[in-house]
């Protein structure tokens, strides 16, 4: 989606004022390159809805995890939410601080819980009752007490892709709505575990906001008995979830959401936490890719451009529309149908389907709001080098990944002795 700081000025592509031509040609392509100031814009809405009420934004690390994103959050105050040891690292090297650090997922291995449990970090979200015993014996261990909490699966339809929801009781994620009290009395009992909150994620690319106000809901109604019980719960993390804009999708008013979660949780006096990583980011990035051929057949049209699958996974595994266009707007009309595909060799190496573009061999596509699962989802499929990432910030470029080079997609093997 264009705004005001991904734009055409004078028919030519720019990010902030920075011309994605001359971007392309310092950098090659293809170039991931995001806005710094929307990164920030994105966070402080959050900030803003949430004013003097307590509350922690974590951002969802998995959604860019590039460490200058997350130096800029960090900056601005940012929590992280985080799913590996790796993203845990990160933060740290970011200068995020690990007081700030949420440990969300459903695998943790006993060696990341000890690296959080000694960086420490604010919490776990505790994903099942073997999670629970493991966090424990590693506390007791180190001779210390894990500040955790349980991600609870409200089973709600998020009425999002069935691959990002996650909230509903055949998804993997979290512990059954109805065994939330039993374990939390267990919890209580344990002298490793000090029970800090309760959080739910029901999925990602939320566009109504129905599904959080239920879950919400269920939340409540779970905190009141665990309070009733003795059990006293200081935060109510909702997870993150809300959907962007990538065409013409109506989503959810972050104003409107944080406002009913305040005016819903008041009472309480509970810390709330979100974990938003899609409406941080999604917007503030574009892929940069360059055509290489047009093939016009009777049946189909196809611009081959130099971006695949491999660097911009999200249409080819849940079909999802990106917005693409050309870096110099067209005045001429010469406009086709195309489909717009990368060079692997897949069918379903495709970046966008059907598209209207009036395109040449050499032109310059931007594939719009690829700033949130663009480069963490992507691989060196058909050994091709991962993109260069470029960061601007008022007129500054920072070139925040280079690009890598065909040496190093092999540079971890080796051949055999004989
Ligand atoms: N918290 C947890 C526990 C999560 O699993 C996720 C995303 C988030 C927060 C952040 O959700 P967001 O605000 O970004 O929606 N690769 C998919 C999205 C997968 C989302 C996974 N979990 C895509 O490209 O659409």
């Amino acid at each position: 989606m264009l705004d005001k700081y991904i734009n055409y000025d004078n028919n030519k592509l720019k990010v902030e004022s920075s011309s994605v031509n001359s971007l392309v040609k310092k950098y090659g392509s293809p170039l991931y390159i995001y806005s710094k100031n929307k990164i920030i814009e994105s966070f402080s809405h959050y900030k803003k809805a949430f004013g003097r009420n307590d509350h922690l934004i974590c951002y969802a690390v998995k959604a860019n995890s590039n460490i200058a994103i997350l130096q800029t959050l960090a900056k601005e105050g940012s929590g992280f939410d985080i799913v590996s040891y790796g993203e845990l690292l990160r933060v740290l090297k970011a200068g995020g601080e690990p007081s700030k650090v949420i440990f969300s997922g459903v695998g943790k291995s006993s060696f990341e819980i000890e690296a959080a449990l000694k960086a420490g970090i604010h919490c776990f979200n505790i994903e099942s009752i073997p999670e629970m015993h493991r966090v424990s014996r590693i506390a007791e261990k180190l001779n210390t007490v894990a500040n955790v909490s349980f991600r609870i699966n409200p089973n709600i339809d998020a009425k999002s892709h069935p691959y990002i929801s996650t909230g509903m009781k055949e998804n993997k994620f979290g512990i059954a709505y109805e065994l939330a009290i039993e374990i939390y009395q267990t919890a209580a009992k344990d002298k490793n575990l000090n029970i800090l909150g309760i959080d739910c994620h029901i999925g990602s690319q939320i566009t109504e906001i129905s599904p959080f106000i239920d879950s919400l809901n269920k939340m409540l109604e779970l905190i009141e008995k665990l309070q009733s019980l003795g059990i006293k719960i200081k935060h109510l993390d909702l997870g993150g979830g809300i959907g962007v804009k990538y065409n013409n999708e109506v989503t959810i008013s972050i104003d409107s959401y944080v406002e009913q979660v305040i005016e819903k949780t008041k009472h309480l006096g509970l810390k709330i936490i979100l974990e938003p990583g899609r409406s941080i980011v999604a917007n503030a990035g574009i892929l940069a890719s360059r055509v290489e051929y047009t093939k016009e057949t009777k049946d189909k049209n196809f611009c081959i451009i130099d971006a695949g699958m491999n660097d911009l996974l999200r249409p080819s595994i849940y079909n999802a529309y990106h917005e693409v266009i050309s870096i110099e707007k067209n005045i001429n009309n010469n406009e086709r149908v195309y489909d717009i595909v990368g060079p692997i060799c897949e069918t379903g190496d495709f970046l966008a389907k059907d598209r209207k573009i009036s395109v040449n061999k050499g032109d310059i596509l931007a594939i719009l709001s690829s700033g949130a699962y663009g480069f963490t989802m992507s691989s060196n499929y058909n050994s091709r080098p991962m993109a260069a990432e470029v960061i601007i910030d008022d007129g500054a470029e920072y070139l925040v990944k280079k690009r890598q080079t065909h040496e190093e997609l092999f540079a971890n093997e080796s051949l055999l002795d004989k």
